[in-house]
């Protein structure tokens, strides 16, 4: 018999855990979490302690050397009871994906033991106030003085800024060459000149904060540079071909959270008689949510498989992935909180926060706009 796909039983068995721990110890603090705007510390220690808050980073540097999918069960099972805490595991990927595909061996050895041990946790700055979707535009300056690199500027929608330590920073090298004038640099928290800035006041995924950070006269080492002068933006491209699918993965988690609760509902819940689940037209609406769930996490897992494996096709399909997972979770979560009525409109049940929280992930890495021109760009090139 053909099989088309399956999890192999180790991530059948990572999955079970994950799940148990999520259900346990990152579910109880979610709402609250959300109500008052506060980091999950008990999702970081409960991730930390069970060695998931960074599951990717190989085994030469400390870590469990996840492969990508594995890395995307554990994000999509954190995402589904909360994605705030989904965000730990995740943007710790994003922070070193850098640095992993990059870096010189120097910086690989500075950073990634850290990561892996859970004593430091990294964020990635890429964007600007007016670069966002025009990434290349960025202002921030970086200029070589002797044995160090000093930065001026700011990055903003920073993931985590504040509790992260390290921070994969972009940053303009030579001016007025655009992209290949780009360099990457690993910044320490720790630095002369680096300041994080005020939290943002979010519609979702209220429980990881997002911040600006500023560099001013920012003082780095010179061997803080992750690869070659000029190669920063192709680098920062290739990183989000590896961590699209795991936004991707989030808006699954999400989404499937919000079908839990669905169909919970519509099994307990009478009406005119009768239970909701006898309704076709509520049937019809829940089968929907499923199967649209379903399709976004088969195309998600395939692009993280066709990523790892540099497939030629990889950069489409890590678009795609996220593109359609992201605009999945906000249908599905939308349809659940209309599934719930009244009480799914209040703060009493989590479907409006998966309603929010959804938002984002057809947002960042990239809005969902840039998905479409990133896939039309590889089709017609
Ligand atoms: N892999 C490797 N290199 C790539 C690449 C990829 N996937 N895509 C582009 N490049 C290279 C190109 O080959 C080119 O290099 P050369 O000049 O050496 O040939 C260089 O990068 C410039 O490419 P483009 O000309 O295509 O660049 P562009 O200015 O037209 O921009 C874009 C392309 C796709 C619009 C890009 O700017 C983009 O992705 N924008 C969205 C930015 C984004 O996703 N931001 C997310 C921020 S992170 C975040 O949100 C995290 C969080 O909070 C959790």
């Amino acid at each position: 018999m053909t099989t088309l796909f399956a999890l192999t039983d180790d991530q059948l068995a990572v999955r079970e855990v994950i799940r148990e721990i999520a259900g346990k110890e990152i579910a109880p603090w979610a709402a609250e979490c959300d109500e008052d705007e506060r980091y999950p510390v008990e999702a970081q220690k409960a991730l930390t302690a069970s060695g998931f808050h960074a599951v990717h980073i190989s085994e030469q540097y400390d870590g469990p050397g996840a492969d990508a999918l594995t890395t995307l069960l554990v994000i999509e099972e954190v995402a589904r009871v909360c994605a705030s805490s989904s965000l730990i595991p995740a943007v710790n990927k994003l922070g070193s994906m850098p640095i992993l595909l990059s870096g010189s061996e120097e910086l690989k050895q500075a950073v990634l033991p850290s990561i892996a041990s859970g004593e430091a946790m990294i964020s990635y700055a890429l964007s600007e106030r007016e670069a966002g979707s025009d990434a290349a535009a960025m202002r921030t300056r970086a200029v070589r003085d002797g044995d160090e690199w000093v930065l001026n500027g700011t990055k903003c929608w920073i993931t985590n800024a504040g509790v992260s330590s390290w921070y994969t920073v972009m940053a303009v090298t030579e001016p007025g060459v655009g992209a290949r004038g780009i360099s990457a640099f690993a910044v320490h928290a720790d630095d002369p000149g680096f300041e994080v800035g005020a939290k943002e006041r979010k519609l979702g995924i209220k429980g990881s904060p997002t911040r600006e950070i500023h560099f001013q006269q920012c003082r780095i080492p010179s061997w803080r540079i992750i690869g070659e002068p000029g190669t920063g933006f192709r680098t920062a491209m290739a990183t989000l071909d590896h961590t699209r699918p795991t936004i991707g993965a989030q808006a699954v988690g999400i989404a499937q959270g919000a079908l839990d609760l669905s169909v919970s509902h519509l099994k307990d819940r009478r009406q005119f008689g009768k239970s909701l689940s006898e309704f076709q037209g509520l049937q019809f609406m829940v089968a929907d949510m499923a199967m649209s769930i379903e399709a976004a996490r088969t195309l998600v897992y395939q692009a993280a498989a066709a990523t790892e494996a540099g497939a030629a096709n990889a950069t489409f399909l890590s678009s795609a992935a996220k593109c359609l997972a992201s605009d999945t979770a906000m249908k599905v979560t939308t349809d659940a909180v209309q599934l719930l009525g009244g009480a799914g409109y209040t703060r009493d049940l989590p479907a409006e926060r998966m309603m929010r929280d959804a938002k984002i992930t057809q947002i960042y890495e990239g809005t969902n706009q840039i998905q479409r021109l990133v896939m039309a760009r590889s089709l017609l090139r």
